[in-house]
This record gives structure tokens, sequence and C-alpha cells, in this order.
């Protein structure tokens, strides 16, 4: 049998011998936002099913390579589409992008998604920079013996978001007169959209935006020791608080929004 540390060896090894090396940045592009791995230069792209125990993405509007290059002059592989647990793929296979970005000598991961916003001072397609997060998944990617040389058996998640990065983020919206939002991120497994019933309870326990993906992503991340920066785009409003949800919607908003979000996330990586 193969082991983690075994696949994670061999996409990594695959990787190089693709060109790919002295990245800083790992890049997870959510859904509609892919287009930044666009704007890549040097690009080259590996399709995901070329790598070696690289999981297969599924979802339509989701390239399924990943793309190293330069963005703002900074080294980068970014991912053009994720896998999420509703898909059906393990925690691991979700994470093991991450676990690659670090063998291969990232020290940060810059996470995107679309999300429902349920602070009701967010409008869809606001930007939400994410200050924290809530794993309401019910389930953790950690969970199985640890390998202590890939991290702690109990992660430390006091920071999950790098506070430097929060400051620096914060700093490129007011410099670019970005109305940028902020709040916690609250987890979910999906496939279903939330309740109203549930909405209710994100907004009492304090959840700015509700999303399908980033939280098992960000905790191998931590676990890996990398920092991260995360950002959301609110693109339509939770349940009950609009009359319906559909995915239309979402892809929708990342379009009409990508071009602020392609020069944001730009701006704030030269910075960062
Ligand atoms: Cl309202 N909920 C979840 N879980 N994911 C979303 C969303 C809502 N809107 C976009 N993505």
């Amino acid at each position: 049998m193969t082991t983690l540390q075994e696949k994670i060896q061999l996409a990594t090894t695959f990787l190089q011998n693709k060109g790919v090396k002295d990245v800083e940045f790992g890049l997870i592009l959510g859904s509609g936002l892919g287009e930044l791995g666009d704007e890549v230069e040097d690009a080259i792209a590996i399709p995901y099913a070329e790598i070696p125990h690289f999981p297969v993405s599924t979802v339509e509007g989701h390239a399924g390579q990943l793309v190293y290059g330069k963005l703002s002059g900074r080294p980068v592989l970014a991912m053009q589409g994720r896998f999420h647990y509703y898909e059906g793929y393990s925690l691991e296979d979700v994470t093991f992008p991450v676990r690659v970005m670090k063998a291969i000598g990232c020290h940060s991961v810059i996470v995107t998604n679309a999300a429902g916003g349920v602070n009701e001072a967010f409008t869809p397609g606001d930007l939400m920079l994410i200050t924290d997060q809530i794993n309401y998944t019910g389930v953790n990617p950690l969970i199985g013996p640890n390998d202590a040389a890939m991290g702690p058996r109990f992660a430390d998640m006091s920071h999950a978001y790098d506070l430097d990065y929060l400051t620096t983020a914060r700093e490129v919206a007011v410099s670019l007169n970005l109305a940028l939002k902020e709040g916690v991120y609250m987890g979910f497994s999906g496939p279903t959209y939330e309740t109203p019933a549930e909405i209710k309870m994100v907004r009492l326990v304090g959840g700015d935006a509700v999303g399908m993906s980033t939280v098992p992503e960000v905790i191998v991340a931590n676990h890996a020791g990398l920092k991260v920066l995360g950002i959301s785009c609110i693109t339509n409003l939770a349940a009950g608080m609009q009359a319906n949800l559909n995915h239309a919607e979402v892809v929708e908003t990342t379009q009409r929004v990508k071009e602020t979000f392609k020069t944001y996330l730009k701006e704030t990586i030269k910075a960062l």
C-alpha cells in the first residue's frame, strides 16, 4: 500500500519534474473564481488527471488543473478547481493538494470561495476577508493516526488565518477603495444549501458567511504550518434572506465581480 507520505512525495516529484520550484503561494480558486489562474505569467498548466494520486475535479466551471507561474511577480501554484467533500471525495483527497503545496515549498496558501451571506450588512457581490472559521461539517481531515512529520496531533487553530496577512489585506482594500467586508466563514458539508432555521443558528453562533469548502483545507494548512489568507465572494444571501437559492446565481455573481476579485487578489499578493 502506498502511504499518504509516499503519495505526496510522488505528486511533488512529478510537479518538480514539470518545472515547479521555488513556489511561495498555493492558491485555491473557488467556484467561478478560477479565472485568476489565467492571469498567471510564464504559466505551466498541469491537469489534475496527470498528477500521480491527485483527485480529479467534477464540478462544472472548474478547469481541473494546477497552474504554476508568476502572479504579481510572485511564484504561485494555483488550483483551478478544488475538491469538495460533498462530491464524495475523502477529506484526505480534499486536502491532498494542500499537502503537496507544503511539500513543494509553499510558505502560504490563499483560499477563495463562493459563499452565502448571513451577516445582514452583506450584499451579493461583496468580497469578505475571512477572519476565522467555524467547522460545522461534522468531520475533520486530521481524524486518524497522526504523522508527526506532517504536523502535531492537536493542531492549534488560534490564528487559523494569519494576522499579518489580515492586516495587509485590509490595507490593500483601502488603497484600492474597495469596500471589503470581513467575517467568520462557517463551513457545512453540503450539498444542500442550509434551511432558514440553520441560517438563524449560524447568525446566533457568530457566522457571517456559509459555504461548502475551505474549512478542511485551512485545517490541514494550519497543521502543516502554512500561513493562510482567505477571501470569500458573497454570491447570494443565505436561506430565509432571499426568495430562493440556486447555483446559477452563484456563477452569475462570480462573473459579475471577477475583475474586482482578480485585481484585489493580485494587489494583495504583491503586498504580502
Ligand atoms: Cl447560502 N450556502 C452554502 N453552504 N454554500 C453557498 C451558499 C450558501 N451560497 C454560495 N455557496
